[in-house]
């Protein structure tokens, strides 16, 4: 008998109670073996604690290391700062990965199968930038600090390394632009060649300017393997591959640290539909099976996978924003009457 392992949940706002719901009872006709420690965030939390980021929720985290969340609505302006960025720098998650995988019958491009390997913490995302004022103009210019550092190119490029390795993949772009950016990304480039040579004759490596990369991605994007990237580049090109396989309804995240790993469907809390019962919880659910796989639990991700495939090949059940008109828990029943039952 598995040891269930603990797991911190936070349903989020908007359509996440809705997806998160519907992706436990799935989970659960799957067999994962979890303990959920539920926890609030968001406005959720503002409204029932008065934080959004409670200290119980952190320490929750702190002590499962494993979190599954569902989206948080950052208020546009004023209000709280985006809970996101604060978790992502409280545990310091400097890996964001994003899967790419075709799922969607009849999709653009059919059998998709990539990784975008993201740096989270430094780049144009540091947030070093300021105006600067001349005459009476106080805006007059603006500027900001891509901030590039060798400890930071290297963990994450060892990290791409090492995830490929332990997800059976061959190959390893690096995607730069160091042909302008000399210093910043050309140092990216020079500690990326030096961590590639350290896994020499296991993982092949090579190097892709980024706006070569964009193109090559909608001509053949069937080349890549696992990308790794910078801050802002990464945000960029996971959100184009996301558009190969079909929108970001089918694009799971993990961001990932040495003390945390914080799983998320890569939308947002949806607040035009939320309360309505028709969100589709794929995103989530494919989160939650990256969180399997996090947990040493794949044959359990495996089975969920494969409902939700057998789900859609079939067009069982499709939700409205795929053309259809089932509900969340409609399409979640479906999913859960295709799973094969985990044998005990
Ligand atoms: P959004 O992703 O919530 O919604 C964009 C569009 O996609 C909407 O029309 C929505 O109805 C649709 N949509 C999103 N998820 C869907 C699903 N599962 N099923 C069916 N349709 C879906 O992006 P938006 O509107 O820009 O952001 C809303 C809020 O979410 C904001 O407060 C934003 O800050 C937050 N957000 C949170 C994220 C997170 O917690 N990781 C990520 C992105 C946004």
């Amino acid at each position: 008998m598995t040891t269930p392992h603990d797991v911190t949940l936070i349903p989020g706002d908007g359509i996440g109670p809705e997806i998160t719901r519907t992706t436990l009872d799935i989970l659960e006709a799957a067999g994962a073996p979890i303990i959920w420690r539920e926890c609030v965030g968001g406005v959720t939390a503002m409204e029932t604690v008065g934080e959004p980021l409670p200290q119980a929720t952190l320490e929750s985290i702190e002590a499962t290391g494993v979190a599954l969340k569902g989206p948080l609505t950052t208020p546009i302006g004023s209000g709280f700062r985006s809970v996101n960025v604060a978790l992502r720098k409280h545990f310091d998650l400097f890996a964001n990965v994003r899967p790419a995988v075709t799922i969607l019958p009849a999709a653009r491009y059919p059998d998709v199968d990539l990784v975008i390997v993201r740096e989270n913490t430094e780049g144009l995302y540091a947030g070093i930038e300021h105006f600067i004022g001349m005459e009476n103009d106080p805006r007059a210019a603006a500027e900001s600090v891509m901030l590039i550092t060798r400890y930071g190119s290297q963990r994450i490029v060892r990290f791409a390394f090492e995830y490929a390795l332990a997800h059976g993949r061959r190959l390893v772009t690096l995607v730069h632009k160091a042909n302008i950016l000399k210093c910043t990304q050309g140092l990216f480039l020079e500690v990326g060649r030096e961590v590639a040579a350290e896994y020499e004759g296991r993982v092949e490596f090579d190097d892709k300017i980024v706006d070569a990369t964009a193109m090559q991605l909608a001509l053949d994007p069937y080349r890549f393997d696992v990308i790794v990237t910078g801050n802002m580049f990464g945000d960029i090109l996971s959100d184009q591959v996301a558009g190969l396989i079909g929108g970001l309804g089918f694009a799971p995240g993990a961001n990932l640290g040495e003390r945390a790993a914080i799983f998320e469907a890569v939308h947002g809390s949806a607040p035009d539909i939320s309360g309505q019962g028709i969100a589709n919880p794929t995103s989530f659910l494919l989160a939650s099976c990256l969180m399997l796989d996090h947990l040493g639990e794949a044959p359990v991700a495996a089975r969920v996978r494969a409902a939700l495939q057998r789900t859609l090949d079939e067009g069982a059940a499709r939700t409205r924003d795929l053309g259809g008109s089932a509900g969340t828990v409609e399409f979640g029943d479906a999913v859960i009457e295709r799973m094969e039952r985990p044998t005990s």
